[in-house]
């Protein structure tokens, strides 16, 4: 069977690691990615192989910087079945348009509304709405991480209401212009928008959100509490989640007491770029009181959607009907636990 062929407009933070993981799978293939500016990026890319597409309108700096690029954007949707589109927030919706005319398909990010799409994805909770569609988006990196852990809680024991609040990085690593560099800011517009974009895969869960962004650049960090239909058990609940895909849990008491030993477990595991793919709970901080859920929950945000990205590749081009062998296939190609 041939490979999928994407292209990947965008190879930032998440373009790349979109571009790490479609190499490491055997029914797809990166044709090529776009850069805008021809700087230390660009040049690892080429290094690495990668094919760079630019704009036109970046044609001759590429050229003047001798990095001569392999063509222009509309070259690179000739040669894809998908885009995935990994441009900054909002500047995604600029390219449907361009996207649509040339008959190619698109995977937007979490940074573009659901709205520009109609149908956002994540791997276990609604796989097959993407399937064989033009347009699809993988939620926001904190909604990925709200829905890993909701969705399958909900299905077991029923969540009556949950409210998050999230406290969010600053920036991420390789950002040297993001903020607050000393402060916590708090979101005033609420709730915030996290909510009804866990709605847009989960439309029935009654779910409200706060955030706060802090001076850290390594995680985000979740306080989750949910009311269930009844009274549980700590134990059934991490029975669940033990259960969950893409979930690991990990213990305060055996040293794990931040995002910062969270980070130094995945450089440890030997993952690319040091990612964390799985949303990470604290077992030893679940606690089930009455009918009453409460647990917290790191969110690596530069790789949590890359699986899904993926997945959402295969659900797209009908490559594999299943969710469970979609979600399989990728975590082994990417050294995720099944
Ligand atoms: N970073 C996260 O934590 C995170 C997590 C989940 C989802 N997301 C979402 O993922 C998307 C990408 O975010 P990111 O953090 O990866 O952004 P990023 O690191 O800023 O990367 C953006 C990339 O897009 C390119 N670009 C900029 N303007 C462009 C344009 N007009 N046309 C084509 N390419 C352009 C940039 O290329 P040049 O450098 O050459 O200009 C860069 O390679 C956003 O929707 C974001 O909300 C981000």
């Amino acid at each position: 069977m041939s490979k999928v062929k994407v292209g990947i407009n965008g190879y930032g933070t998440i373009g790349k690691r979109v571009a790490t993981a479609v190499c490491a799978q055997d029914d797809m293939e990166v044709v090529g990615v776009t850069k805008t500016r021809p700087n230390y990026e660009a040049k690892v890319a080429m290094d690495k192989g990668l094919d760079v597409y630019v704009p036109d309108s970046s044609v001759k700096a590429f050229a003047d910087a001798g990095m001569p690029a392999a063509g222009t954007l509309r070259d690179l949707y000739g040669e894809a079945d998908i885009i995935v589109d990994c441009t900054p927030g909002n500047v995604g919706a600029q390219y449907r348009e361009e996207y649509a005319d040339a008959g190619v398909k698109a995977i937007f990010q979490g940074g573009e509304d659901h709205s520009l799409t109609g149908i956002s994805f994540n791997s276990t909770a609604n796989y097959r709405e993407s399937w064989g569609v033009q347009f699809s988006r993988v939620v926001s990196c904190n909604t990925t991480g709200i829905i890993r852990t909701l969705y399958p809680i909900d299905r077991r024991f029923r969540v009556q209401k949950a409210f998050v609040t999230l406290v969010r990085r600053a920036a991420d690593p390789g950002d040297s212009k993001g903020g607050p560099i000393n402060g916590l800011e708090p979101s005033v517009d609420l709730p915030t928008h996290h909510g009804p974009d866990v709605q847009s895969i989960m439309p029935w869960m009654d779910v409200s959100t706060m955030a706060i962004k802090a001076s850290t650049t390594l995680m985000h960090v979740h306080t989750v509490a949910a009311q269930l239909e009844r009274e549980v058990s700590t134990e059934d609940v991490l029975e669940v989640m033990k259960a969950s895909p893409r979930v690991r849990l990990v213990r305060n008491g055996s040293g794990i007491k931040s995002t910062a030993e969270i980070m130094e477990l995945s450089r440890d595991l030997g993952r690319s770029r040091g990612d964390m793919y799985e949303i990470v709970v604290w077992e030893d901080g679940v606690r089930a009181v009455g009918n009453m859920l409460y647990y917290y929950q790191a969110v690596h945000q530069e790789s949590d959607v890359i699986p899904e990205n993926v997945d959402c590749i295969r659900s797209m081009c009908k490559l594999e009907e299943d969710a469970r062998e979609s979600v399989r296939k990728t975590n082994k190609a990417m050294g995720i636990p099944n």
